[in-house]
């Protein structure tokens, strides 16, 4: 992955941090899709979509229970987006194979499960990106100490566990110290939300330093799901 070169400068600009140089990305996850047409919903986003955000739940870490390696197995050879993989599981440990032999990308893991480093090592042992998240009753700072040993930070605005739920900014907070521990450090780390985002969280989330907005219901529950992305991503960023 290209590392980011920021300015950071004081002021902001409508829907985006002031001195950012690269456009927002968006993430559409594909919880949101219809399931027997999966292939086509993603087919709908290929040309907007900058990736592809992929729910994986357990139905212990979280209560639902969604999709695994085999779903990214059948989605690899249909789109050229890089599938991102967001582990909402107790014991991804023991998945992290089948993901990488199903062709994911890279795959994000809970910070709430304990110590990362083993699966940060197995993810790149297996060619794929390492990513790290957390929930949001979880402090930033049990994050910090991994943040340079990473590509992808996400950080939930939502409870994990479901689409369609509403953003909470508090976490914008926690998204704020991350972006400047990163930016004071010059990591080649991305800040990623998820869940609520919309075209008008998605300013809000732009501006407090995310680099990728994760959109589900936003995207797939409307008419034109390109244009949805689209929107989000001139929300997020005018210019663009
Ligand atoms: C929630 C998932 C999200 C979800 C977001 O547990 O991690 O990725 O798909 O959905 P929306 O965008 O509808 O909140
Ligand atoms: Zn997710």
């Amino acid at each position: 992955m290209v590392p980011v070169v920021r300015v950071v400068r004081e002021g902001r600009v409508q829907g985006r941090r002031a001195g950012r140089v690269d456009p927002v990305k968006v993430a559409p996850s594909i919880l949101s899709a219809d399931f027997s047409r999966l292939g086509d919903d993603v087919a709908r986003v290929e040309g907007e979509a900058d990736l592809l955000h992929v729910d994986v739940m357990d139905g212990h870490f979280v209560p639902n229970l969604t999709i695994g390696p085999p779903v990214v197995a059948s989605l690899r050879p249909r789109t050229d987006l890089f599938l991102d993989c967001h582990l909402m599981v107790d014991n991804p440990g023991i998945l992290l194979d089948d993901f990488a032999k199903a062709g994911a990308d890279r795959c994000i893991v809970h910070v709430e499960l304990g110590d990362p480093r083993p699966l940060f090592e197995r993810m790149r042992d297996l060619g794929m990106g390492v990513g790290l998240v957390l929930n949001p009753p979880t402090p930033v700072d049990a994050v910090l100490p991994y943040l340079d040993e990473i590509e992808l930070l996400l950080v939930m605005s939502v409870n994990p566990g479901w689409g369609g739920q509403a953003f909470i900014p508090e976490v914008l907070d926690k998204v704020r110290l991350a972006r400047a521990e990163i930016d004071a450090r010059a990591l080649p780390v991305e800040i990623e939300i998820d869940g609520g985002i919309k075209v008008d969280t998605a300013a809000l989330a732009a501006e407090a330093g995310c680099d990728i907005l994760v959109a589900g219901s936003a995207v797939f529950h409307a008419d034109d799901p390109a244009a949805a992305t689209r929107a989000i991503r001139r929300a997020a960023w005018p210019d663009g």
